[in-house]
């Protein structure tokens, strides 16, 4: 079988190396794509792949249509809001995640930007600091459990509002849950988004929300930037001089942003949550030694086209 790696942001070399013995171990072909800028590169690149393995590279009905022979999408990392599932069930081609294997690193990255833009990018003036403050997060996934796991050691309280989760357990691992996503934004003085972008999330965090946060509050965005509302969070920030955002991601309206928020709107120019050689390492293998698992046992754990 010929397994492509296909990735416009590319894993960090121990990672392609790691990926590369599993699935020549195996006695699979192992090809790779770095850093393409067509899709033109990805259509021809796939035609003769049967398994792939990408991060946020879309894969969509055309790409669906050129590999003809693939039978396996793995997408290192843990959204899949970049592969149309539909296309991919309707071509037979099975799709999966590798849930929590970069979870520590966007984690990590939540206080390394939190803390950058609360010290005022370190430029002399006095700033802010994060022991006895409330973060609240919306959604208690993966991602979620590390950051509450790193605010403890910051002596901050933490909230969370899921409507999928126990919330008893949760309570019971000594974190709040609140009611309503309405309430965690009102009561917390950090407000840390780990939602999926869904059609029901894209475009939900604007006005209401924004403008019910509490005075000084940072809004910290590692999830997707749709999730924003972009017209709504610059208007509404524009006016409450006291907030800040920071996103892992720079907006589409990135220049209006700049020039309507100044240093209290920061963003990353690509994608870092998971940018981490460690998280590299766990999410590729991950993603190698489930390829293989598949074509050995028909295993599909994992798969999110069910
Ligand atoms: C994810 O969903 O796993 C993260 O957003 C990481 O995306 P990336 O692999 O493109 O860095």
């Amino acid at each position: 079988m010929k397994v492509l790696v296909a990735t416009e942001k590319p894993f960090a070399a121990a990672a392609v190396n790691g990926i590369k013995e599993i699935v020549e171990g195996a006695g699979h072909e192992c090809a790779l794509l770095e850093k393409y800028t067509e899709k033109a590169e990805l259509l021809a690149a796939v035609a003769d792949a049967n398994a792939l393995i990408i991060r946020s590279d879309k894969v969509d009905a055309e790409v669906l249509d050129a590999a003809k022979e693939l039978k396996i999408v793995v997408r290192a990392g843990a959204g899949y809001d970049n592969v149309d599932l539909e296309a991919a069930t309707a071509h037979g081609v099975v799709v999966m995640n590798t849930p929590g294997q970069n979870a520590n690193a966007v984690a990590e990255l939540v206080f390394g930007m939190l803390v950058y833009s609360i010290r005022n990018r370190f430029n002399g003036k006095a700033g802010s600091e994060l022991l006895g403050k409330k973060l609240g997060l919306l959604a208690f996934g993966n991602v979620s459990r590390n950051v509450a796991r790193i605010a403890r050691g910051f002596g901050m309280d933490v909230a969370t509002y899921d409507p999928f989760i126990d919330a008893d357990k949760v309570r019971a691992e000594g974190f709040e849950v609140v009611d309503s996503q309405a309430e965690l934004f009102k009561t917390c003085d950090v407000i840390s988004l780990h939602i999926p972008a869904t059609p029901e999330t894209r475009g939900s965090i604007g006005a209401a929300y924004i403008g019910s946060m509490k005075k000084g509050g940072v809004l910290v965005n590692t999830a997707r930037k749709e999730v924003i509302n972009e017209a709504e969070l610059i208007a509404t920030m524009a006016e409450r001089t006291d907030l800040r955002y920071v996103s892992d991601l720079m907006m589409d309206a990135h220049a209006e942003a700049v020039e309507k928020l100044g240093e209290r709107y920061f963003a990353t120019p690509k994608k870092m949550g998971a940018q981490t050689a460690e998280a590299n390492i766990n999410a590729g293998l991950a993603a190698a030694n489930q390829i293989v698992g598949f074509f050995k046992d028909g295993c599909t754990r994992f798969q999110v086209n069910k």
